[in-house]
């Protein structure tokens, strides 16, 4: 497949999918001049700016954003750092389609700064999540989630360590794993699994043991 990563700050996310060779053809970031365009440089990818500040109007927005997906034949969709809620419109057209990673065992602590929710609430346990993206924030189906616990004492800077160590060892695995059509939406919204019980036990226990 076609994936476009849809990135606006540090693009650690989209470095660890293009070091596990996900087959990237678009790189597009909502902000200008972040860490995450020199990678996608870096590696030769095709890279937009399309500037939140510049393009106020959201559908107007996505409409320019779906053009570019159209014109890169971009068949699947991961967000990873991009801090903007897609329209109805982008969902629609990419249902099923579109994933997303967020910082915390959804859901719990959505929105923005979730790992500093998570840290300030006091959880011992909190993690990473994979989903597919709906109409709501941070509320699409769940694929897959990694748990990361917080030990007493922990400064909020070494759970950040661990939430994106978690991340880059989960995202790629999953982009794949979609890549390979093992996972679908069903139309009703439901995660399905194009594996037996067997391959799902034997891929999940290489993907925890770390
Ligand atoms: C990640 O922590 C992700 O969970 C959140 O934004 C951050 C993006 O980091 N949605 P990066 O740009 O991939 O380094």
């Amino acid at each position: 497949m076609r994936w476009a990563v849809l990135v606006g700050g540090t693009g650690s996310n989209l470095l660890a999918m293009l070091q596990a060779d996900v087959p990237v053809s678009l790189v597009i970031s909502h902000r200008r001049e972040v860490p995450a365009l020199a990678i996608a440089a870096h590696h030769k990818i095709v890279a937009h700016v399309l500037d939140a500040k510049a393009i106020r109007d959201r559908e107007r927005y996505d409409e320019e954003l779906r053009n570019l997906l159209t014109a890169h034949q971009i068949e699947a969709i991961a967000m990873a750092g991009y801090m903007r809620w897609l329209t109805e419109k982008t969902v629609k057209a990419y249902r099923g389609r579109v994933v997303n990673v967020h910082p915390s065992l959804l859901p719990a602590f959505p929105g923005l700064h979730a790992v500093d929710q998570a840290y300030r609430h006091g959880v011992r346990w909190t993690g990473v999540t994979i989903h597919f993206v709906d109409e709501g924030q941070d509320t699409g189906p769940i694929i897959m989630q990694m748990p990361v616990p917080i030990r007493p004492g922990e400064s909020l800077e070494s759970l950040e360590a661990k939430i994106h160590a978690a991340e880059h060892r989960l995202y790629p695995e999953i982009v794949w794993a979609l890549e390979r059509g093992w996972i679908h939406m069903s139309s009703g919204g439901e995660v399905l699994w194009d594996l037996s019980q067997k391959e799902v036990e034997s891929w999940m226990h290489g993907l925890y043991s770390v």
